[in-house]
């Protein structure tokens, strides 16, 4: 199909001082827990993103010197010429497919913790270290501050010698050279300090420096936050932001704006739509005539094109949307905007990152997997052979099974008990700001409907004798899970006593809208969003809700996915009582017992009802009926497996990844040892 030709602005090449990018489609620099540990990996992945035509393609935080090291997350390094080769692969791969090349040099100065390297942190002033570290940061000297404009100028000069054709300086987020733009974390009275120009001047020596490095080989590029964050709220688009990129503006090649820290940034969509920084980078161009490019998990097409349009942006940065589908510019490019596998905003590939593991994304099974199992996210080994496979169950991982064994081209049957597709994505999109993570559902049930070759019965519950008797050489149960009754979880190894009184629930009976009289207490003892969702969706029925956790935080496995502080939040606005470090001891009749998780001391709350979220049981009991008769199974069923939930509960990611790992491995299983290549340390003779 030809592109629809309102989106012919998205392709239009735009200048970046030395270079031109093909397109608008800018991959922004983002961490992929990878980093130097990982380089073929990640050179991969990058250039898979090339492949799919984004015109420029950034690395993650690249640090520039030892005195800015975040181990244990991952990071890229340029601290000498030993790590540029790491770098090359990435940048060949990119490269190969006609995208530039960009390189963000970074340091963080009191946002890291330097736990490898062991050296001192660095800041405008005496702070104490961002992270929970018993560290903090020593006072810049002016030798300091001519180290590191030293430094970042030699890594720049690496990251030319490595192929790179944008280098940044990073002053986006809450790292260094913001620190020495706010006033609450410089104090100095040098010329760093004091007035906006002086504390500016860190951030335009960098740009200079950077410069002279690269010459004309390479374009600049600052990334800029142009937000308020915690601890910053002196520096405002409206105040002295504005003033900055005005002060600044024709010196580098191409701004790169986002606005606040990480967890602001990147908002999950349960907190933030499409978008929404527009309001905060909007002044930019206004005040500069260099290309800027902005983010706000832009997946719609037309969204991006009114950002051209009406002069917001000129190029349409994307971090989650390339994760979500490296092909996003291509398919819009080919005409086939629908084919887009749309970010949820989950925030699992931050999630992946943070907890120190390469990205793995909801939507897109492949992200990760590109170099270890040779997965691509738009091909697909075609069948071997004319066998036929039923699916039981049209959740996340029977609905990914489907669809990837339907572009293989095999003849696929997926038979619903309900009439609905989409399983829990279906229902858990119902709980309050989780809407957009249909978009696992609408996605794939797009693709199977264009799809001859796979059959979809809804309403058709399939018990053992059905299944045997359909005739299908394969059988994949994808039946999902329930939420367990009897309060046995993370907390308690033994049932509550007490959770078979029938004021007892589970978030299935909210999901399934069942009356649950309050006032209710929600026992959250599983670290993810349930617990904090049902307990919102429940105060969103006008009951009064405690959220009972063994944890010290709400949905504390969120941190990673840095939601966690929206979460609490949300749920204090709501007016729900939070009652942390509490395990719930006992349920009697219109009240709980609790004990504090140190000291054993109980504590007794009214409760009409209690829902449980703790441990989730496969729905097994067909696969279990099939298999354990074997001779009763007909002649012709070769295999019956299970997938996703049905074999273990748990995140929709995993149930993705595991439908999608079930179809490629079909007729082709992986080595038995280890199903992946893995990046191997080559350990010199001694
Ligand atoms: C997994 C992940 C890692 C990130 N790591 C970085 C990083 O290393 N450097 C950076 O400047 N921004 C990083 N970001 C922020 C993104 O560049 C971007 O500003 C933010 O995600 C909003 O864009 P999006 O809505 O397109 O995802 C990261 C974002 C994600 C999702
Ligand atoms: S993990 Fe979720 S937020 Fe991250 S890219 Fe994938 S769908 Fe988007």
């Amino acid at each position: 199909m030809p592109r629809d030709p309102r989106y012919d602005v998205l392709f239009e090449p735009v200048k970046i001082g030395p270079k031109t990018a093909k397109n608008r489609f800018y991959q922004v620099p983002h961490c992929t827990g990878m980093g130097s540990g990982y380089p073929h990996t990640l050179a991969a992945m990058r250039g898979m993103k090339a492949a799919g035509g984004w015109a420029v393609v950034n690395t993650e935080y690249c640090s520039i010197h030892p005195s800015s090291d975040d181990t244990p997350f991952a990071h890229c390094r340029l601290w000498n010429d030993d790590d540029i080769r790491d770098l090359a692969l990435m940048t060949d791969a990119v490269h190969a497919d006609g995208a530039l090349a960009g390189c963000e040099l970074w340091h963080g100065g009191r946002v890291t913790m330097n736990r490898y390297s062991r050296q001192g942190l660095l800041a405008p002033r005496e702070l104490a270290s961002a992270f929970v570290e018993p560290v903090q940061a020593r006072r810049m000297d002016k030798q300091d501050i001519r180290n590191l404009l030293h430094w970042q100028g030699e890594a720049a000069e690496r990251a030319v010698i490595a192929g790179f054709d944008i280098v940044y300086v990073y002053a986006g987020h809450a790292y260094l050279p913001m620190q020495f733009l706010s006033r609450l974390t410089n104090d100095r009275t040098d010329e760093y300090g004091g007035s906006l120009q002086n504390r500016a001047r860190l951030i335009r020596e960098m740009i200079e420096e950077t410069r002279a490095a690269v010459g004309d080989k390479a374009a600049v590029a600052v990334r800029l936050n142009v937000g308020e964050l915690a601890g910053f709220t002196d520096l405002t688009a409206e105040r002295e932001v504005r003033e900055v990129v005005a002060m600044l503006a024709e010196l580098p090649d191409l701004w790169d704006v986002q606005y606040g820290d990480y967890h602001i940034d990147a908002r999950s969509s349960r907190f933030a739509r499409e978008a929404a920084q527009e309001p905060y980078v909007a002044f930019v161009k206004s005040v500069t005539s260099k290309p800027v490019v902005g983010v706000g998990r832009f997946t719609s097409p037309d969204t991006m094109v009114s950002q051209v349009r009406r002069g917001i942006l000129d190029f349409i940065g994307a971090a989650r949307p390339s994760i979500a589908d490296p092909f996003l510019p291509k398919k819009i490019e080919e005409g086939r905007p629908e084919d887009i596998r749309e970010c949820i905003g989950c925030n699992v590939c931050i999630a992946s990152d943070y907890y120190g593991v390469p990205l793995r994304c909801t939507q897109n099974p492949t992200m990760g997997e590109e170099w270890r199992r040779g997965w691509h996210p738009e091909i697909i080994a075609p069948k071997t052979s004319g066998d036929t496979v039923l699916i039981v169950g049209a959740g996340p991982a029977g609905l990914e099974c489907a669809r990837a064994l339907g572009q293989r081209g095999y003849d696929v049957h997926l038979a619903e008990a309900t009439k609905e597709l989409g399983g829990r994505v279906t229902l858990e999109s119902r709980l309050p700001g989780l809407g957009e993570w249909a978009r696992v559902r609408d996605y794939r049930v797009g693709q199977l409907e264009k799809m001859a070759n796979v059959t979809i019965y809804r309403d058709s519950r399939m018990g053992a004798a059905e299944v045997r008797e359909s005739g299908f050489a394969h059988v994949v149960l994808a039946t999902g899970s329930r939420w367990g009754r009897d309060g046995a979880g993370r907390s308690s190894f033994a049932p509550i006593p007490g959770a078979d009184r029938p004021q007892v629930f589970t978030p299935d009976d909210v999901l399934a809208g069942r009356a649950i009289p309050g006032p209710v207490l929600v026992y959250d003892d599983d670290p993810y969003y349930m617990g904090g969702a049902v307990a919102e969706e429940l105060r969103k029925r006008g009951q009064p809700v405690t959220l009972v956790t063994p944890a010290a935080l709400v949905s504390e496995w969120t941190v990673g996915s840095q939601e966690q502080p929206y979460i609490q939040a949300r749920l204090i606005e709501a007016g729900i009582d939070i009652v942390v470090s509490h395990r719930l001891a006992t349920v009697g009749a219109g009240e709980a017992e609790l004990v504090c998780a140190f000291t054993e001391r109980p504590r007794t709350i009214a409760a009409r009802s209690v829902v449980l979220v703790s441990l989730r049981m496969p729905n097994d009991a067909l696969y279990h009926e099939l298999t354990s008769d074997s001779a009763a199974l007909a002649e012709g069923i070769k295999s019956v497996t299970r997938v996703g939930d049905c074999l273990v509960p748990g995140t929709i990611a995993a149930a993705v990844q595991d439908g999608h790992r079930y179809a490629r491995e079909f007729d082709d299983p992986p080595p038995e040892e280890v199903p992946f290549r893995r990046e191997r340390i080559m350990l010199t003779p001694l």
